[in-house]
């Protein structure tokens, strides 16, 4: 068995390990593929360091949050052989980086028969999130309006596929290189953030869905409407609007997707099933080659996610 270490903020090749799972219905699966998250680089860089140590966490295996795999072992509902994909939780659950995983399965759900190994590994954390910012957290109802900062990324390629569905009218931005992208998966308008700061895009829309992580309430209000809704992908920068929220109208919305949810990945799933999402693009590395993979989560301009190839 292999793993990716890096408790020591680099990366190393070692054998991989079995995580307690606190008595909960678990598989064992076997990893196929498993993507790289910006979170991923954070992790490396020590940010997240405190709340590994608050949460215990001893493992040396830190990385790698989602993955597509077959089941060794399974539970009632997933037997030996079936397909699978998912996520881990951020700080507790065991890493996708290595090559075999003992998950809780409320993180799982079978794969769509359509979908290869890579693009299942590249899917989940994207999509969900997704789904739960524009549809439970924005609330937003067909005919209005979303501006999705960051919609090329590994998040942005469903946004902006879920958003279109949903019946909005849908804005994306992203660098030159993703432009194409957003438009072919159903963005009405898209934006290059390099030519076309903040400041001069016009409003106003229902909801601004950050994905890029680098604006607050301060930088978008302008382009929100008198009761529009700001949801920021990460809300630890956001914590004062948050806290605000009471004192304005335009509110800021907390998105958070750490705990399992086969339910709404079985939903995305069948979304992939009968054509409504497309899985999106990605680019290959295989597991020795973790440095060039890690490289391109600070490369701009890179459409959708980089995902390991754990046999090759
Ligand atoms: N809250 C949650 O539950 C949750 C769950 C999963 C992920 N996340 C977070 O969601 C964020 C997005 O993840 P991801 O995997 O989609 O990231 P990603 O693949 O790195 O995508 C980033 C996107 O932002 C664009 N971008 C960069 N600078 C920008 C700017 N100044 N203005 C507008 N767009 C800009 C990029 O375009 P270019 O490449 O062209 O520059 C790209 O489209 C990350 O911060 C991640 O940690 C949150």
């Amino acid at each position: 068995m292999r793993a990716l270490h890096s408790n020591t903020g680099n990366l190393e090749l070692k054998p991989g390990l079995e995580m307690p799972t606190d008595g909960k219905s678990t598989v064992k699966v076997r990893v196929h593929y498993a993507s790289l998250n910006p979170t991923d680089l954070d992790i490396l860089k020590g940010d997240l360091d405190l709340f590994f140590r608050l949460y215990r966490v001893k493992s040396p295996v830190r990385t790698g949050l989602e993955f597509s795999g077959t089941v060794v072992e399974g539970d009632a509902r997933f037997g030996a052989g079936t397909k699978v994909f998912g996520y881990t939780h951020l700080l507790k659950g065991p890493k996708t980086h290595q090559d075999v995983i003992t998950i809780p399965s409320d993180y799982i759900a079978e794969m769509p028969s359509t979908m290869s190994f890579a693009q299942a590994a590249a899917f989940p954390l994207g999509a969900q999130t997704s789904l739960v910012a524009l549809r439970d957290v924005a609330r937003l109802k067909q005919g209005q309006s979303v501006l999705i900062l960051g919609g090329s990324g590994g998040l942005g390629v469903y946004a902006i596929q879920i958003a279109r569905n949903m019946g909005l009218s849908v804005t994306g931005v992203s660098g030159p290189d993703g432009l194409a992208t957003m438009k072919s998966l159903g963005a009405d308008r898209v934006i290059n953030y390099r030519e076309t700061p903040l400041a001069e895009i016009t409003g106003p829309y229902d909801a601004v869905l950050d994905l890029s992580a680098r604006y607050g309430l301060r930088d978008i209000r302008h382009l929100l409407s008198p009761t529009g809704i700001f949801v920021p992908a990460d809300p630890m920068k956001n914590i004062p609007s948050l806290l605000t929220n009471p004192l304005r109208k335009q509110k800021t919305g907390y998105l958070l997707v750490d705990h399992g949810n086969q339910d709404m990945l079985t939903e995305l799933a069948g979304m992939v099933g009968d054509g409504t999402l497309v899985a999106g693009p990605y680019r290959t590395f295989s597991f020795e080659d973790h440095d060039a993979a890690f490289a391109t989560l600070t490369e701009p301009g890179q459409i959708g996610r980089t995902v390991l190839d754990m046999a090759a």
